[in-house]
């Protein structure tokens, strides 16, 4: 079997590596004669399979001591709720930068449970650049701040992480996790659905600083509450057990191949094969300015929806999948996370040159 190149934004391609230890370790897990899907969670087995999955995580991204890290269930899209219940009880405001479809849906969903202001937002250009803050617009007495660093979707990167004096940062870095080093400890919380750089779907990691969460809205469901879920070990309930375990095994994989720093390699090596193909190139563009764009999602347009529709069929019998862009955008999105081999983008590179030589004649 040939594995095609698959550009999905998320769930996403593993290293190869990943699934065959995987696919090795599936039917006896070290010994046990066990699955992990079959363990229980309670097993000293699974105890040590979550404590490394942490340690690893802590040593990978260097996340200090005075920083919980949970694993969860619920995804992204549940913290949207769970941030502003867990961290919206002082003065009841927070302010959110707005730069594409997932900070859009997170300030929607912290609009139900206090004051909530725009500092920033790139909607005028359809999100296609990153916003620009300025400081005199933050409130000195708000909750929080928050933002999305990695905008899946329209393909901008926040890159400048704002002075907000006193009022902590809170962070979605769900589709730029382990792509290059963040220093954690600019942040007060950040966190992410870890199906694109991470493992399978099912697992969402926090990474939150000790003492953030002051007291909780009193009707925050239990599941929901950070600090009851770190004094649990992120066990309040049954965790995604599997999901932790191929998150444990990508984190030995970037470990091995060098951690966060040759992560950063890789990505910007893709990243820079795309992009410079796609800036000379007769039919096809990329929306984002060059200072804005994201290493991991790369959007860009043919000449016509047609054209796209037509690409994205070609690019599939090819070899190339997953390359249809988000419903809202239309056009096309290659997302080129950890999992993605630099020769994967070489080949949708020369894929798209003699797709552009056949075509551009009718442009
Ligand atoms: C940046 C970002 N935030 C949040 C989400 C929502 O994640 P989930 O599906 O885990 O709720 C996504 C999903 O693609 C995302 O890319």
């Amino acid at each position: 079997m040939t594995r095609p190149y698959n550009f999905s934004a998320g769930p996403s391609t593993l290293p190869e590596s990943v699934l065959n230890k995987a696919a090795a370790q599936m039917l006896d897990y070290e010994g046990t004669g066990q699955s992990v899907m079959e363990m229980s969670h309670r097993s000293e087995e699974f105890k040590k399979i979550l404590n490394d999955t942490e340690a690893l995580l802590r040593e990978i991204m260097n996340v200090p001591d005075n920083y919980n890290v949970l694993f969860l269930q619920g995804g992204a899209t549940t913290q949207f709720s769970a941030i502003p219940m867990n961290l919206m009880t002082g003065s009841g405001k927070a302010d959110y930068v707005v730069s594409g479809l997932w900070s859009k849906k997170a300030t929607k969903e912290a609009q139900r449970y206090g004051d909530i202001k725009i500092v920033a937002t790139s909607e005028d250009k359809n999100f296609y650049y990153a916003p620009k803050f300025d400081k005199s617009q933050f409130r000195p007495d708000a909750d929080y701040f928050y933002y999305c660093m990695n905008e899946t979707v329209h393909g901008n990167i926040i890159r400048e992480i704002p002075d907000t004096g006193n009022v902590p940062i809170v962070c979605d870095i769900s589709s730029c996790v382990l792509s290059e080093p963040i220093d954690v400890t600019k942040f007060d919380m950040v966190y992410g659905g870890a199906q694109k750089n991470m493992a399978p779907a099912g697992v969402t990691f926090i990474i939150y600083k000790k003492g953030l969460i002051k007291k909780p809205m009193d009707l925050i469901p239990t599941m929901l509450d950070y600090d009851k879920q770190a004094a649990a070990g992120s066990m309040l309930n049954t965790p995604p057990c599997y999901t932790i375990y191929m998150c444990k095994l990508v984190l030995e994989w970037v470990k091995k191949a060098g951690g966060l720093e040759a992560m950063k390699i890789r990505s910007e090596t893709k990243a820079k094969i795309l992009y410079n193909f796609l800036d000379n190139s007769e039919i096809f563009t990329a929306p984002v300015p060059k200072e804005d764009r994201s290493l991991m999602n790369v959007p860009f347009f043919s000449t016509s929806p047609e054209l796209d529709a037509e690409f994205v069929k070609a690019a599939r019998e090819a070899g190339f999948v997953n390359l249809k862009g988000h419903s809202s955008t239309g056009g096309m999105r290659a997302s080129l996370y950890n999992g993605m081999p630099i020769e994967g983008v070489e080949a949708l590179v020369e894929f798209m040159k003699k797709f552009e030589e056949e075509h551009k004649k009718n442009v």
